[in-house]
């Protein structure tokens, strides 16, 4: 039998030889099954290069092969220029080893990806490809709204189609991997970074989660066209104090549980390759040097079995945050944790070896991460498929199919917040439309922060838009009126001019792009007073004043509020803006958009978001200047038709923890114009054995409905997925007693019995 195998090998070795190539895969199957694996042959040298050997067995053989500076080197990710955040700054271009892990990728060029793959499969000893990332956050060349704007859409398919297409336009230029979603719930707009994630709800964080995972995954990660997502910034993040970015988080381990870790856990089970650790520091314990919740929970509950990166610098910081006294401490701890890739900072290249050597670290922990690295690239078909394809630009890149997506998104994004006297839309009445404010002809700083490779060229201006829509039928009267900032006023008289001259006075209004996004913290979230005051000189002229606001998080509107007739927060709505606000203002597109998070009456309102603990004593400690609710809720939206809801069925009172309850109810569409609506549906759990947020949304659903027309929208409640709660330890508990279920304005109770 032996000398049978023995001539196998000779066979297998021989063709090899003669006919230089790799042989079949079955091949190899055939060598490992005669455990003859002491025969250094060519054939055992190929095996993890083929797919039709199960991933663990490729790696088992590649990690046999790789020596330690590969595997350290497998770990590093590298870049040249600069990432897309202007506050990092990045190595100058560095000669790019063939032995690096991964490339954070700031170049459009697939063929330029293409060679420096080519370095890495054929110059390095094992060919193993390198990993090309970038922030695709919210589009890549084509720019959609900030994901802040696409949560308040509610239309995960749409969301998810973006992503799909950021992918695609990534993919042909290069990608392999995009570092998003932020799945940060966020209930602090001081901190800019509201922006990147799907703001204060953790179920709606969720949903977008999966959808934005699946969007950029698509079915199989080894297909053309998809790319790994990156789950970000685990975990807490959104807690640093103050708003100011990268301070301190004091993230109790409920609120952790609670609030913090189930959208990361939705993002895992839809099957997120990759995940990006955070700066903040979680009650002591720095998220990147957080073996709870890298390991303990991310690995060893959740089983996540691809890799996590570091944030930029995010190990070296540990130093600036004192829990370690150099780099290779910040390495050891960051290592130990469970990060396996060091985002650009050389730490790990730089010590790892020594901390091996020193018995600091074992070769099997070093295993074990650098073969998550490649289990990834495996599962992204990088060994088979290591190139990208070249396609010329104009069919790669704002295809008319994404620019459609791209205006849909943004205007289902944006939210009517207030229509007085049926201000909006804009009818044939009016003849002469002044159009004043900083945002009108703006490119840049509407698609808001991480543009991805968006360039303010392909941005159709809201002043475009206008004419588009309008053409000559209307007069479009124009003034800039004042800048973003600042204090001349000397366009005041001309805007004010304007103004007088036309029956209806649309002011643009907003913030700039880097107001928001990362290191984008703010003191306060009104708008600058210039903008403000450019308003009021306006109300001078008596004219209908409806404000149109481009902002990257909550405003506080409190005066502005008072002074305008009509209010629409268009967000940072990206590549397509003209189109969709012009849409929005003609209703050619009826706004369906809803808050993702709460508009304080003013900064000093916050934290105000909807879904907090209920106060010992409600009717007290509210601030004594300002009305006690926030202007506009979570959820609060109009549109230009009216809905009727009908009443809340259940198809039960009592229920058992395992039974299921439906629960109903009709909306009416009462207005004359088609729309979109999104029931909101909320659950309240008044007594449990620890104190419950006054309502938790648990379900969303957003449908079509022509005027007149009556849909019924359902929830099946699942007791366990949805009434349920976790405590300071994940652990899941479903108590029996009354609930209710509220939508809009209605509630409605059950009970869970023990049976
Ligand atoms: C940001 C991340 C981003 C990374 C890479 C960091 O500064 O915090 O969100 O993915 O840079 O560009």
């Amino acid at each position: 039998m032996k000398t049978f195998n023995v001539f196998i090998i000779l066979f297998f070795i021989h063709q090899f030889i003669i006919l230089g190539q790799e042989p079949h895969s079955n091949d190899y199957a055939i060598i490992l099954k005669t455990g003859e694996n002491n025969v250094e042959t060519q054939q055992q040298k190929y095996l993890y290069k083929d797919r039709n050997v199960p991933i663990e067995d490729r790696i088992d053989h590649l990690l046999g092969l790789m020596t330690l500076d590969e595997k350290i080197k497998q770990m590093n990710q590298w870049t040249y220029g600069k990432n897309a955040n202007p506050n990092n700054i990045g190595d100058k271009m560095k000669e790019v080893s063939p032995l690096i892990g991964s490339l954070l990728y700031r170049s459009t060029h697939p063929e330029y990806r293409n060679q420096i793959q080519k370095k890495a499969m054929t110059e390095s000893r094992l060919g193993i490809p390198i990993i090309f990332g970038f922030d695709a956050i919210h589009g890549y060349r084509t720019v959609f709204p900030i994901p802040l704007a696409q949560a308040c859409s509610w239309n995960t398919d749409l969301v998810k189609e973006s992503c799909k297409i950021a992918a695609k336009e990534g993919w042909l230029s290069g990608l392999d991997w995009t570092f998003s979603p932020m799945l940060d719930v966020a209930r602090d707009a001081r901190w800019g970074r509201v922006s990147e994630g799907y703001g204060e709800d953790v179920y709606a964080n969720s949903q977008f989660a999966i959808a934005a995972v699946k969007g950029y995954q698509g079915e199989d990660l080894a297909d053309k066209y998809t790319i790994a997502a990156c789950l970000k910034h685990y975990v807490g993040y959104s807690l640093s104090e103050g708003g100011r970015d990268y301070r301190y988080s004091d993230v109790s381990m409920q609120t952790l549980w609670e609030t913090f870790l189930p959208p990361f856990q939705a993002g895992i089970k839809a099957g997120a390759a990759t995940v990006m650790s955070g700066f903040n520091d979680i009650t002591g314990v720095p998220a990147s040097a957080n073996h709870y919740t890298l390991t303990e929970v991310l690995k060893d509950q959740w089983q996540h079995d691809g890799f996590v990166i570091s944030d930029w610098g995010s190990i070296r910081n540990l130093v600036d945050q004192g829990v370690a006294k150099d780099r290779k401490e910040a390495g050891l701890k960051s290592f130990l944790a469970g990060i396996e890739m060091d985002m650009v900072d050389d730490v790990y290249i730089d010590h790892l070896p020594e901390l091996v050597a020193e018995g600091k670290l074992s070769m099997s922990a070093i295993d074990d991460a650098v073969r998550r690295i490649i289990r990834v690239k495996m599962k992204l078909g990088l060994f088979e498929n290591p190139y990208v394809d070249v396609v010329p630009e104009d069919k790669r890149y704002l295809l008319p199919e994404y620019l459609k997506v791209a205006e849909e998104l943004a205007s289902e994004s944006m939210v009517l917040l207030k229509n007085d006297n049926k201000t909006l839309p804009i009818t044939s009445k009016y003849k002469q439309l002044a159009i004043i404010g900083p945002m009108v002809k703006d490119s840049v700083h509407i698609m808001g922060f991480w543009e991805g490779m968006g360039r303010s060229q392909d941005v159709e201006t809201i002043y475009e838009g206008l004419e588009k829509e309008f053409g000559n039928e209307v007069a479009l009267n124009f003034a800039a009126g004042c800048d973003f900032e600042g204090e001349d006023r000397s366009g005041f008289k001309e805007a004010l001019e304007t103004a007088e001259k036309s029956d209806i006075v649309l002011i643009f209004l907003g913030e700039k792009r880097n107001w928001s996004g990362e290191n984008g913290s703010r003191s306060s979230i009104a708008l600058p007073k210039i903008q403000e005051d450019l308003v009021l000189e306006l109300l001078k002229a008596k004219k209908p004043i409806v404000l149109i606001l481009s902002s990257g998080r909550p405003l506080e509107l409190i005066r502005l509020n008072r002074w305008a007739d009509a209010i629409i927060e268009i967000w940072q709505p990206g590549t397509a803006a003209g189109s969709a606000v012009a849409g929005i203002l003609s209703g050619r597109h009826n706004p369906s958009g809803k808050l993702s998070m709460t508009f304080p009456q003013t900064t000093g309102q916050i934290p105000m978001y909807y879904n907090m603990r209920k106060p010992a004593r409600p009717n007290l400690g509210h601030y004594q200047d300002i009305p006690r609710d926030p202007l506009y809720w979570f959820g609060h939206g109009l549109s230009y038709s009216s809905f009727d809801y009908g009443p809340i069925k259940l198809s039960k009172s009592e229920i058992s923890k395992t039974d299921t309850l439906i629960a109903e109810v009709e909306v009416t569409n009462a207005g004359t114009r088609d729309g979109k609506e999104t029931v909101l549906w909320y659950i309240r759990d008044p007594i449990a054995n620890i104190s419950r947020p006054m309502k938790e949304l648990q379900y969303f659903e957003k449908k079509y409905i022509r005027a007149g027309e009556t849909i019924k929208y359902s929830f099946e409640i699942d007791p366990l997925r949805d009434l349920s709660y976790l405590d300071s330890r994940g652990n899941v508990h479903l108590e029996s007693g009354d609930f209710y279920i509220l939508v809009n304005d209605q509630k409605v109770k059950f009970e869970i019995i023990n049976r």
